[in-house]
């Protein structure tokens, strides 16, 4: 992998994260967690470069990034589409993740995990939560269309600085 400034980055994210999707990943070599991400941003603010994820509460990996506030941000190759449609459809409290022989932890510098097959890593540290709150929805169709009792919690919205960024050669 080589390391690329954000700035760097050509991919256009709203296919990326919306088609492609990416797994969100936290803790550390000795106990991490991950999930498959459909929903979320790259921008600028506070004159840094932001990656913002939308996760709800009861995912497990919800329980990691508020334990370390870092999370990596992995981009994959087509070919690794199941994987991903596994890790967002299991959840780590009830399988280990950890075990997939699809994908190879390695440890970034700052002791966050990513994974060897991914074409690009970001390495994110958070600046900012907050919560979803129903009376906010100015228009209250995603409202009414994503949340409820059968359908999960509201998200929380982390804004987070992209601190570090490798990319496939
Ligand atoms: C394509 C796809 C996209 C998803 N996007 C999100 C998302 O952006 N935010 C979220 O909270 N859950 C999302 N999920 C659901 C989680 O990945 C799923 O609930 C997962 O099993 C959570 O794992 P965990 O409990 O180990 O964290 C998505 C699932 C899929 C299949």
């Amino acid at each position: 992998m080589k390391e690329i400034k954000p700035e760097e980055i050509n991919d256009n994210f709203i296919k990326l994260i919306g088609s492609e999707w990416m797994l969100v990943t936290a803790g550390n070599k000795s106990d991490f967690n991950m999930m498959t991400a459909s929903w979320g941003g790259m921008g600028f603010l506070w004159a840094r470069p932001v990656a913002t994820i939308y996760v709800r509460p009861e995912r497990y990996t919800h329980d990691y990034i508020e334990k370390s506030h870092r999370f990596t941000l992995t981009f994959f190759p087509a070919s690794m589409r199941k994987t991903l449609a596994l890790m967002g459809s299991q959840s780590g409290r009830t399988y280990d993740k950890m075990q997939e022989p699809t994908l190879s932890p390695i440890e970034l510098p700052s002791g966050e995990i990513a994974f060897e097959e991914a074409r690009l890593i970001l390495d994110c540290e958070i600046l900012y939560k907050d919560a979803m709150c129903a009376d906010k929805f100015i228009n209250k169709q995603p409202l009414e269309n994503w949340y409820g009792e059968a359908k999960g919690g509201l998200h929380d919205i982390y804004i987070a600085e992209i601190k570090q960024a490798w990319i496939k050669e």
